[in-house]
Protein backbone atom coordinates (compact mmCIF):
# COMPACT_ATOMS: atom_id res chain seq x y z
CA UNK A 1 0.00 0.00 0.00
CA UNK A 2 1.25 3.60 -1.23
CA UNK A 3 1.60 5.74 2.11
CA UNK A 4 -0.16 9.36 1.45
CA UNK A 5 2.36 11.32 2.52
CA UNK A 6 5.24 12.17 -0.27
CA UNK A 7 8.84 12.18 1.28
CA UNK A 8 10.69 13.90 -1.66
CA UNK A 9 10.54 12.92 -5.48
CA UNK A 10 13.11 11.11 -7.63
CA UNK A 11 12.82 11.40 -11.45
CA UNK A 12 13.72 8.52 -13.94
CA UNK A 13 15.59 9.76 -16.47
CA UNK A 14 16.48 8.42 -20.13
CA UNK A 15 20.01 9.30 -21.02
CA UNK A 16 19.49 7.85 -24.31
CA UNK A 17 21.97 5.56 -26.49
CA UNK A 18 25.54 7.65 -25.12
CA UNK A 19 25.02 10.75 -27.77
CA UNK A 20 23.59 14.33 -25.91
CA UNK A 21 22.08 15.29 -28.73
CA UNK A 22 19.54 12.99 -28.47
CA UNK A 23 18.09 13.59 -25.18
CA UNK A 24 14.65 14.75 -24.73
CA UNK A 25 14.57 18.32 -24.09
CA UNK A 26 12.79 17.46 -20.65
CA UNK A 27 15.51 15.08 -19.89
CA UNK A 28 17.90 18.01 -19.95
CA UNK A 29 15.82 20.42 -18.05
CA UNK A 30 15.98 17.34 -15.37
CA UNK A 31 19.73 16.78 -15.10
CA UNK A 32 20.23 20.51 -15.27
CA UNK A 33 17.94 21.44 -12.10
CA UNK A 34 19.34 18.00 -10.29
CA UNK A 35 20.42 18.39 -6.54
CA UNK A 36 22.02 14.50 -6.94
CA UNK A 37 22.45 12.99 -10.11
CA UNK A 38 23.02 8.60 -10.07
CA UNK A 39 24.06 7.72 -13.09
CA UNK A 40 24.98 4.49 -15.28
CA UNK A 41 28.07 3.58 -17.03
CA UNK A 42 26.62 4.13 -20.15
CA UNK A 43 25.48 7.55 -19.43
CA UNK A 44 28.17 10.28 -21.48
CA UNK A 45 30.28 12.48 -20.02
CA UNK A 46 28.47 15.10 -21.77
CA UNK A 47 25.06 14.43 -19.76
CA UNK A 48 26.32 14.64 -16.35
CA UNK A 49 28.43 17.72 -17.42
CA UNK A 50 24.78 19.05 -17.97
CA UNK A 51 24.42 18.94 -13.96
CA UNK A 52 24.72 22.25 -12.09
CA UNK A 53 27.53 23.11 -9.48
CA UNK A 54 27.47 21.58 -6.22
CA UNK A 55 25.06 18.25 -7.30
CA UNK A 56 25.83 15.42 -5.71
CA UNK A 57 26.93 13.38 -8.78
CA UNK A 58 27.17 9.16 -7.99
CA UNK A 59 28.51 7.06 -10.81
CA UNK A 60 26.36 3.86 -10.05
CA UNK A 61 27.91 1.36 -12.88
CA UNK A 62 30.69 -0.40 -13.09
CA UNK A 63 33.22 1.02 -16.24
CA UNK A 64 36.27 -1.23 -16.72
CA UNK A 65 37.60 -2.90 -13.56
CA UNK A 66 35.32 -1.60 -11.14
CA UNK A 67 32.44 -3.29 -9.46
CA UNK A 68 28.54 -2.08 -10.41
CA UNK A 69 27.06 -0.76 -6.54
CA UNK A 70 24.28 -3.11 -6.12
CA UNK A 71 20.72 -2.37 -6.81
CA UNK A 72 19.86 -2.42 -3.01
CA UNK A 73 22.16 0.33 -2.14
CA UNK A 74 21.47 2.51 -5.06
CA UNK A 75 17.94 2.08 -3.98
CA UNK A 76 18.85 3.50 -0.75
CA UNK A 77 20.94 5.98 -1.96
CA UNK A 78 18.38 7.79 -4.01
CA UNK A 79 15.49 7.25 -0.95
CA UNK A 80 18.40 9.53 1.98
CA UNK A 81 19.01 12.28 -0.91
CA UNK A 82 15.02 12.40 -1.50
CA UNK A 83 14.35 12.31 2.25
CA UNK A 84 17.23 15.01 2.79
CA UNK A 85 15.04 17.39 0.28
CA UNK A 86 17.07 17.08 -3.27
CA UNK A 87 15.83 16.83 -6.48
CA UNK A 88 16.95 13.03 -7.25
CA UNK A 89 17.86 12.47 -10.88
CA UNK A 90 18.28 8.38 -11.68
CA UNK A 91 20.05 9.06 -14.86
CA UNK A 92 20.33 5.64 -16.97
CA UNK A 93 21.02 5.01 -20.66
CA UNK A 94 18.39 4.45 -23.44
CA UNK A 95 15.07 4.23 -21.63
CA UNK A 96 14.64 3.59 -18.13
CA UNK A 97 11.41 1.36 -18.84
CA UNK A 98 13.66 -1.06 -21.62
CA UNK A 99 15.77 -3.27 -18.96
CA UNK A 100 16.69 -0.46 -17.20
CA UNK A 101 15.26 -1.95 -13.41
CA UNK A 102 12.42 1.25 -13.60
CA UNK A 103 9.95 -0.93 -12.27
CA UNK A 104 11.87 -2.33 -9.60
CA UNK A 105 13.40 1.14 -8.41
CA UNK A 106 9.66 2.99 -8.87
CA UNK A 107 8.17 0.05 -6.18
CA UNK A 108 10.92 0.70 -3.63
CA UNK A 109 10.77 4.69 -3.60
CA UNK A 110 7.04 4.70 -4.02
CA UNK A 111 6.84 1.92 -0.74
CA UNK A 112 8.96 4.28 0.88
CA UNK A 113 6.46 7.53 0.46
CA UNK A 114 8.57 8.86 -2.78
CA UNK A 115 7.02 10.61 -5.64
CA UNK A 116 8.51 9.23 -8.79
CA UNK A 117 8.08 10.43 -12.53
CA UNK A 118 9.78 9.11 -15.41
CA UNK A 119 11.25 10.69 -18.02
CA UNK A 120 11.79 8.74 -21.33
CA UNK A 121 15.20 8.30 -22.98
CA UNK A 122 15.53 6.74 -27.26
CA UNK A 123 16.34 3.39 -26.62
CA UNK A 124 19.12 1.55 -28.34
CA UNK A 125 16.63 -0.07 -31.17
CA UNK A 126 15.16 2.89 -32.12
CA UNK A 127 19.20 4.87 -32.01
CA UNK A 128 20.60 2.03 -34.08
CA UNK A 129 17.62 1.66 -36.60
CA UNK A 130 17.71 5.33 -37.07
CA UNK A 131 21.53 5.67 -37.53
CA UNK A 132 21.73 2.69 -40.34
CA UNK A 133 18.69 3.98 -41.62
CA UNK A 134 15.96 0.80 -41.04
CA UNK A 135 12.95 0.07 -39.95
CA UNK A 136 12.02 -1.53 -36.93
CA UNK A 137 8.60 -2.35 -38.29
CA UNK A 138 7.64 -2.05 -42.28
CA UNK A 139 3.95 -2.97 -43.92
CA UNK A 140 3.67 -6.53 -44.45
CA UNK A 141 6.82 -7.82 -43.65
CA UNK A 142 7.70 -6.47 -40.23
CA UNK A 143 4.25 -6.17 -38.22
CA UNK A 144 5.81 -6.96 -35.13
CA UNK A 145 8.59 -6.04 -32.90
CA UNK A 146 9.92 -7.49 -29.94
CA UNK A 147 12.46 -6.40 -27.32
CA UNK A 148 13.84 -9.05 -25.55
CA UNK A 149 16.64 -10.29 -23.71
CA UNK A 150 18.23 -14.07 -23.11
CA UNK A 151 19.66 -15.50 -20.29
CA UNK A 152 22.55 -18.55 -20.52
CA UNK A 153 23.51 -20.37 -18.12
CA UNK A 154 25.99 -24.19 -18.32
CA UNK A 155 25.61 -23.23 -21.92
CA UNK A 156 22.00 -23.26 -22.31
CA UNK A 157 19.06 -20.55 -22.60
CA UNK A 158 17.40 -20.27 -19.62
CA UNK A 159 15.06 -17.76 -21.17
CA UNK A 160 11.46 -18.82 -22.79
CA UNK A 161 9.22 -18.19 -25.77
CA UNK A 162 11.07 -17.99 -28.43
CA UNK A 163 8.73 -20.20 -30.40
CA UNK A 164 6.87 -16.44 -30.30
CA UNK A 165 10.00 -14.97 -31.94
CA UNK A 166 10.67 -17.24 -34.61
CA UNK A 167 7.77 -15.83 -36.96
CA UNK A 168 9.11 -14.56 -40.18
CA UNK A 169 7.31 -10.94 -39.59
CA UNK A 170 8.82 -10.54 -36.42
CA UNK A 171 11.96 -7.67 -35.67
CA UNK A 172 14.14 -9.00 -32.63
CA UNK A 173 16.35 -6.69 -30.86
CA UNK A 174 17.83 -8.88 -28.62
CA UNK A 175 19.55 -6.67 -25.52
CA UNK A 176 22.35 -7.76 -23.72
CA UNK A 177 22.71 -10.66 -26.07
CA UNK A 178 26.17 -10.80 -27.24
CA UNK A 179 26.99 -13.79 -25.04
CA UNK A 180 23.86 -15.16 -26.01
CA UNK A 181 23.79 -14.77 -29.93
CA UNK A 182 24.39 -18.63 -30.87
CA UNK A 183 22.19 -20.11 -28.29
CA UNK A 184 19.59 -17.57 -29.45
CA UNK A 185 20.37 -18.39 -33.06
CA UNK A 186 20.04 -22.01 -32.72
CA UNK A 187 16.63 -22.13 -30.62
CA UNK A 188 14.59 -19.69 -32.92
CA UNK A 189 15.76 -21.46 -35.98
CA UNK A 190 14.97 -24.99 -34.03
CA UNK A 191 11.53 -22.88 -33.76
CA UNK A 192 10.93 -22.42 -37.74
CA UNK A 193 12.93 -19.36 -38.34
CA UNK A 194 14.80 -19.64 -41.30
CA UNK A 195 18.78 -20.26 -41.13
CA UNK A 196 19.75 -17.79 -43.72
CA UNK A 197 17.58 -14.50 -41.87
CA UNK A 198 19.07 -11.55 -41.72
CA UNK A 199 20.82 -10.21 -38.84
CA UNK A 200 22.87 -6.91 -37.64
CA UNK A 201 25.39 -6.78 -34.71
CA UNK A 202 25.16 -3.11 -33.62
CA UNK A 203 28.14 -1.48 -31.67
CA UNK A 204 27.20 1.47 -29.81
CA UNK A 205 24.11 3.07 -31.36
CA UNK A 206 23.51 6.45 -31.81
CA UNK A 207 26.92 7.49 -31.11
CA UNK A 208 29.45 9.06 -33.49
CA UNK A 209 31.46 5.58 -33.01
CA UNK A 210 28.36 3.01 -33.84
CA UNK A 211 29.32 -0.12 -36.01
CA UNK A 212 27.01 -2.25 -37.62
CA UNK A 213 27.93 -5.65 -38.90
CA UNK A 214 25.60 -7.53 -41.16
CA UNK A 215 25.07 -11.32 -40.85
CA UNK A 216 22.76 -14.20 -40.94
CA UNK A 217 21.01 -15.84 -38.21
CA UNK A 218 23.09 -19.31 -39.28
CA UNK A 219 26.42 -16.97 -38.36
CA UNK A 220 25.22 -14.48 -35.67
CA UNK A 221 27.75 -16.08 -33.17
CA UNK A 222 30.42 -16.08 -35.79
CA UNK A 223 30.02 -12.05 -36.84
CA UNK A 224 29.88 -11.09 -32.90
CA UNK A 225 32.83 -12.90 -32.24
CA UNK A 226 34.79 -11.38 -35.62
CA UNK A 227 33.52 -7.94 -34.38
CA UNK A 228 34.88 -7.93 -31.14
CA UNK A 229 32.94 -5.10 -29.66
CA UNK A 230 34.31 -3.40 -26.64
CA UNK A 231 30.97 -1.11 -26.43
CA UNK A 232 27.63 -2.34 -26.00
CA UNK A 233 26.10 -4.46 -28.32
CA UNK A 234 22.64 -4.72 -29.88
CA UNK A 235 21.88 -7.48 -32.15
CA UNK A 236 18.47 -6.82 -34.60
CA UNK A 237 17.07 -10.41 -36.08
CA UNK A 238 14.46 -9.70 -38.67
CA UNK A 239 14.19 -8.86 -42.84
CA UNK A 240 14.25 -4.99 -41.89
CA UNK A 241 18.01 -5.27 -41.36
CA UNK A 242 18.25 -5.72 -45.22
CA UNK A 243 17.29 -2.37 -45.73
CA UNK A 244 20.46 -1.26 -43.65
CA UNK A 245 22.90 1.03 -45.15
CA UNK A 246 26.30 0.09 -43.63
CA UNK A 247 27.77 3.48 -43.24
CA UNK A 248 26.16 5.25 -40.34
CA UNK A 249 24.12 8.08 -40.85
CA UNK A 250 25.08 10.02 -37.52
CA UNK A 251 24.71 13.86 -37.42
CA UNK A 252 28.10 15.32 -37.25
CA UNK A 253 28.85 15.73 -33.45
CA UNK A 254 27.44 19.29 -32.76
CA UNK A 255 25.69 19.80 -35.73
CA UNK A 256 22.32 19.84 -34.59
CA UNK A 257 23.10 19.47 -31.15
CA UNK A 258 21.44 21.93 -28.10
CA UNK A 259 25.09 21.57 -26.02
CA UNK A 260 27.18 22.58 -28.89
C1 LIG B 1 20.82 -2.79 -19.12
S1 LIG B 1 20.40 -2.70 -20.80
C2 LIG B 1 19.80 -1.05 -20.85
C3 LIG B 1 18.98 -0.75 -22.07
C4 LIG B 1 18.57 0.71 -22.12
N1 LIG B 1 17.67 1.01 -21.03
C5 LIG B 1 17.92 1.10 -23.44
O1 LIG B 1 16.73 1.42 -23.47
O2 LIG B 1 18.63 1.09 -24.46
C6 LIG B 1 22.01 -2.58 -21.52
C7 LIG B 1 22.03 -3.19 -22.91
O3 LIG B 1 21.34 -2.36 -23.82
C8 LIG B 1 21.98 -2.40 -25.08
N2 LIG B 1 22.49 -1.05 -25.39
C9 LIG B 1 22.42 0.02 -24.59
N3 LIG B 1 22.96 1.10 -25.22
C10 LIG B 1 23.38 0.66 -26.42
C11 LIG B 1 24.03 1.26 -27.52
N4 LIG B 1 24.35 2.57 -27.52
N5 LIG B 1 24.32 0.49 -28.60
C12 LIG B 1 24.01 -0.81 -28.63
N6 LIG B 1 23.39 -1.43 -27.63
C13 LIG B 1 23.09 -0.72 -26.53
C14 LIG B 1 23.10 -3.42 -24.98
O4 LIG B 1 22.57 -4.67 -25.34
C15 LIG B 1 23.42 -3.36 -23.50
O5 LIG B 1 24.04 -4.54 -23.06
Amino acid sequence: MQPEVSLGEVLLVGAGPGAADLLTLRAARAVESAGALLYDALVCDEVVALAPRGCVRIRTGKRAGEASMKQETINRLMLTLARRGLKVVRLKGGDPSVFGRGGEERAYLEAHGVAVQVIPGVTAASAAAAQFAFPLTHRAEARRLVLATARIADGALQTEGWDGMAAHDTTLALYMGRNAAGAVAERLIAEGRPADTDCLVIENAGRPNARAEPARLCGLAKAVAEMAPSGPVLLVIGTVTRQARLAATSLKAGSHSAFA
